[in-house]
C-alpha cells in the first residue's frame, strides 16, 4: 500500500492571499523571516485579513535562513503561551519549516528534536492548530509536503523531518508574492524544483500518480526558469506554481543522493563563513548523480524518459541521459551558478578559487559521505552508494570530474 499526501486545500493564482479572510478560528500566528514579508507588504495584508475573519493576531518574526533547532524551540514556547487554532506560515522554505517544526512541539512539548526526526514517525498533529502555509519563493514547495529542514549547528548538519501529518491543512500559492525575489534566489530555488521534479521521477517511490505531476513540472521549469531569472513576470508566476507541482510530486515519490548530499554540504563549511545555498548545491550535484544513478538500467531508461518529454532528443538512452546533463549543465550556466564546491564562491557565484578549501573538503570527505548515506533521502534513490562510492561522487561535485563508475 502507498499513500499520497496533499493540503485539503490550494489557494492559487493573483490575489490568493485573500483566501485569509475566509479562515475560522479564534487565534493566529503568523510566522515569518528575516523581513521580505514585512517590507513587501504581504505581512500586514495577511494580518488585516485574518483580523477580518475575526480572530487575534501574533507574529513571530525572525526566522533566520536554514533555520536551527534553537528558533523552533523559542517559537514552540510562544505558541504555548498565546494558543493559537492557526498556525499560518509565510514566506521562503525556511520560516515555512522552522513553523511546522513549532507546530509539533506546540502540540506535543515533551517532543525533543530527535523525536520529531523519526521518519514518519510523528504523533497526531492537529489537536491544537491547523497549520497554512504561504510560499514566498518559488522551490522548496514546503506550502504541499510532508517536509521540514531544520539545522542542527552544532553538528553542523541539515536534518529533514519527514511525515504526512506536517503536510501543511491549507496552501496559499500567490504568485505576488514570489515578484520580489531577487534573481540570485530565483535561480536557486528554480534548480532545487528542477531537482525535486527529476529525483521524484526516477525515486524507487515513484508511481502513476506522482509521475505526471513531475514530467508536468519538469516542462514548466525548462521552459520558465531562465525567462523568470531574466524578470519575465509571467513566467515567474509560471515558477510558482511549476515548483508547487514538483512539490506535490517529491512528498510522495520522496527523492534521492542528490538531496542527501545537498543537506549533507549544505552547513559543513560554515565555519568558512559561507553556507552553500541548498538549491546551488543540488543544481551542482544533479548532473553528477545522473551519471552515478544511470548504471541502473530502470533509472537509466526513465531519464531517458524525461528528456524525451523535454524534447532534447537522442536515439539511445545513453545519449539522452548525456543530453539531459547537457541540458541542466547549460541552466546552471544560464542562472550563473558554478559546477562544482570548488569553483562555489562565498556570493554563490562561479570563481576561480571557491570559499571551501581543497584540504578541508578531504579532511571532512569521510564524514560528509557516512552523513550523507544516513539522510532520509538516500532511501528512495535507485542505485544504493557504497561508502566509498559516496566518496567518489562528492569528490566528483567538488572537481567538476566525470562519473565513471
Ligand atoms: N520542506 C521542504 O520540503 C524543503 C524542500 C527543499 C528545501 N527546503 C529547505 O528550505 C530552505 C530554503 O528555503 P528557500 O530557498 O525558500 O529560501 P529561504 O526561506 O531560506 O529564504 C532565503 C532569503 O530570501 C528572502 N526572501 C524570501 N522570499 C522573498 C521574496 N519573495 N522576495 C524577496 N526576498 C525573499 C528571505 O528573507 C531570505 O533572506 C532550506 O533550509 C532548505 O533546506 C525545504
Ligand atoms: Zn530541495
Amino acid at each position: 500500500m502507498a499513500r499520497f499526501t496533499l493540503p485539503r486545500d490550494l489557494y492559487h493564482g493573483k490575489g490568493a492571499l485573500e483566501a485569509l479572510k475566509d479562515f475560522q478560528g479564534e487565534r493566529a500566528i503568523i510566522c515569518v523571516g528575516g523581513g521580505s514579508m514585512k517590507r513587501n507588504g504581504f505581512l500586514d495584508r495577511a494580518v488585516s485579513y485574518l483580523k477580518e475573519a475575526g480572530m487575534e493576531v501574533k507574529i513571530f518574526e525572525g526566522i533566520e535562513p536554514d533555520p536551527s533547532v534553537d528558533t523552533v524551540m523559542k517559537g514552540a514556547e510562544v505558541m504555548i503561551e498565546f494558543q493559537p487554532d492557526w498556525i499560518i506560515a509565510m514566506g521562503g522554505g525556511s520560516p515555512i519549516d522552522a513553523a511546522k517544526a513549532m507546530w509539533i512541539k506546540y502540540e506535543y512539548p515533551d517532543t525533543t528534536f530527535e523525536d520529531m526526526c523519526k521518519v514518519f514517525g510523528l504523533p497526531k498533529l492537529r489537536t491544537k492548530a491547523h497549520f497554512c502555509a504561504i510560499s514566498s519563493t518559488s522551490g522548496t514547495a514546503t506550502e504541499v509536503t510532508a517536509f521540514s529542514i531544520i539545522t542542527d549547528y552544532n553538528k553542523g548538519i541539515k536534518y529533514p523531518i519527514a511525515d504526512f501529518e506536517i503536510t501543511p491543512d491549507v496552501a496559499i500559492v500567490d504568485p505576488d508574492l514570489a515578484e520580489t525575489m531577487p534573481q540570485k534566489l530565483v535561480a536557486h530555488t528554480g534548480m532545487d524544483a528542477m531537482t525535486h521534479s527529476v529525483e521524484a521521477y526516477v525515486s524507487t517511490a515513484n508511481c502513476d500518480y506522482t509521475d505526471p505531476l513531475a514530467l508536468h513540472s519538469i516542462k514548466m521549469i525548462q521552459r520558465d526558469l531562465v525567462g523568470s531569472y531574466n524578470g519575465d513576470m509571467e513566467k515567474r508566476a509560471s515558477m510558482h506554481n511549476a515548483q508547487c507541482l514538483a512539490g506535490m510530486a517529491f512528498s510522495n515519490a520522496l527523492l534521492g543522493i542528490v538531496h542527501s548530499m545537498a543537506h549533507k554540504t549544505g552547513a559543513a563549511f560554515a565555519d568558512y563563513g559561507a553556507h552553500i545555498i541548498h538549491g546551488a548545491a543540488n543544481a551542482m550535484y544533479l548532473p553528477k548523480v545522473i551519471a552515478f544513478n544511470a548504471k541502473d538500467e530502470t533509472a537509466k531508461k526513465r531519464y531517458g524518459e524525461i528528456a524525451d518529454f523535454m524534447n532534447l532528443g537522442g536515439s539511445s538512452d545513453d545519449e539522452k541521459v548525456k543530453l539531459l546533463i547537457d541540458y541542466l549543465r547549460g541552466m546552471n550556466d544560464d542562472l550563473k551558478i558554478p559546477h562544482c564546491i570548488k569553483n562555489y564562491g562565498p556570493d554563490s557565484y562561479p570563481t576561480d578559487q571557491g570559499f571551501v578549501p581543497e584540504e578541508v573538503f578531504l579532511e571532512r570527505l569521510s564524514d560528509i559521505a557516512a552523513n550523507a548515506l544516513l539522510d532520509a533521502c538516500t532511501g528512495s534513490n535507485p542505485r544504493q552508494p557504497s561508502q566509498e562510492e559516496m566518496e567518489k561522487l562528492l569528490k566528483c561535485c567538488y572537481y567538476d570530474t566525470e562519473v565513471d563508475f
